[in-house]
């Protein structure tokens, strides 16, 4: 399986991830991760990088394209994989278009995770503030200040990549103002809806066992600006997504060959069945 988590600063998709790779035994990329890892290793990507994400602004496409071309390429990603935070503008999704064809590799689907805005700020900030309790180093970027920067980002940037994958039947939207665990069980249901995974609890892969953080260092350490060639065009605008009060699968699921009874029940879902009001991300 390979999918893609969406969403604005603080809608769970580290979280969600994580709980994923426990499932389903693929291994989490998160190119958030691995370029804290690449900062605090003080690699040359990490240098790059530092200041720009210090500021909430994103790292340039070809440093985070060549971090994923080579960890795509590493043995444990050959089972599957998510993407926590890639792409996150029109150009990396069209480099990591590219990237999967070369490589024979299909994408299954991009799970985007739909949060109020007010959600996403009173979840950063307990974020920073549980960290601190532990002992441990707050994100940099953890910052009322630099939340309304990187929310900005994400809004001029990444929201474009909405329409480019539900265009391209890739779209399924949760409502990521769910208990954790109710997001868990959605994003379970319909990737099984699709026929993406076996959604049997009961098995656990080995795989599950690895860490994200390990994956992050492994890439770190390999990490290289990728040629520019795959990063070009510019982000799209113009989105008017629907709310979804229930996870909807957008228009790709018509097209997924081998889906099971439930993903047959899930297209026959009339759209009445999502409110139109848009969630402010
Ligand atoms: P990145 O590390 O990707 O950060 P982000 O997208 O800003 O998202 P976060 O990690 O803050 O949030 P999350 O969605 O993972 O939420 P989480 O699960 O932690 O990127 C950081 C920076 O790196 C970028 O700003 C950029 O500079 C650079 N960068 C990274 N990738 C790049 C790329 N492709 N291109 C260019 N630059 C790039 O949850 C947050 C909190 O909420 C947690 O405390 C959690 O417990 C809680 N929570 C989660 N779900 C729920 C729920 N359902 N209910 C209640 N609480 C919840
Ligand atoms: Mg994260």
């Amino acid at each position: 399986m390979r999918i893609i988590l969406l969403g604005p600063p603080g809608s769970g998709k580290g979280t969600q991830a994580q709980r994923l790779v426990q499932r389903f035994g693929i291994v989490h990329l998160s190119t958030g991760e691995m370029l804290r890892a690449a900062v605090a290793a003080g690699t040359p990507v990490g240098l790059k990088a530092k200041d720009i994400m210090a500021r909430g602004s994103l790292v340039p496409d070809d440093i985070v394209v060549g971090i994923i071309s080579d960890r795509i390429d590493q043995p444990d990603a050959k089972n599957g994989f998510i993407l926590d935070g890639f792409p996150r503008t029109v150009p990396q999704a069209e480099a990591l278009d590219e990237l999967l064809k070369h490589k024979h590799m299909k994408l299954d689907a991009v799970v985007e995770l739909r949060v109020n805005e007010s959600a996403l700020v009173e979840r950063v900030e307990t974020r920073a503030a549980e960290t601190r309790a532990r002992g441990e180093e707050v994100r940099i970027d953890d910052t009322p200040e630099v939340l309304i920067k990187r929310l900005a980002a994400y809004r001029a940037q990444t929201e474009p990549l909405i329409h480019y994958y539900s265009e391209r039947r890739k779209l399924l939207t949760v409502d990521g103002m769910m208990t954790i665990e109710e997001v868990t069980r959605e994003i379970g249901r319909i990737l099984t809806a699709i026929g993406a995974v076996d959604n049997n609890p009961a098995k656990k892969h080995p795989a599950a066992q690895r860490s994200s953080r390990s994956s992050a260092r492994g890439a770190a350490k390999g990490a290289k600006p990728a040629a520019k060639g795959g990063a070009k065009g510019g982000p799209r605008g113009g989105v008017k997504a629907k709310k979804a009060a229930r996870p909807a699968l957008r228009a790709g699921k018509r097209t997924v060959k081998g889906a099971k009874k439930a993903a047959a029940k899930a297209i026959r879902r009339p759209a009445k069945k999502v409110t139109k009001k848009r969630a402010k991300a």
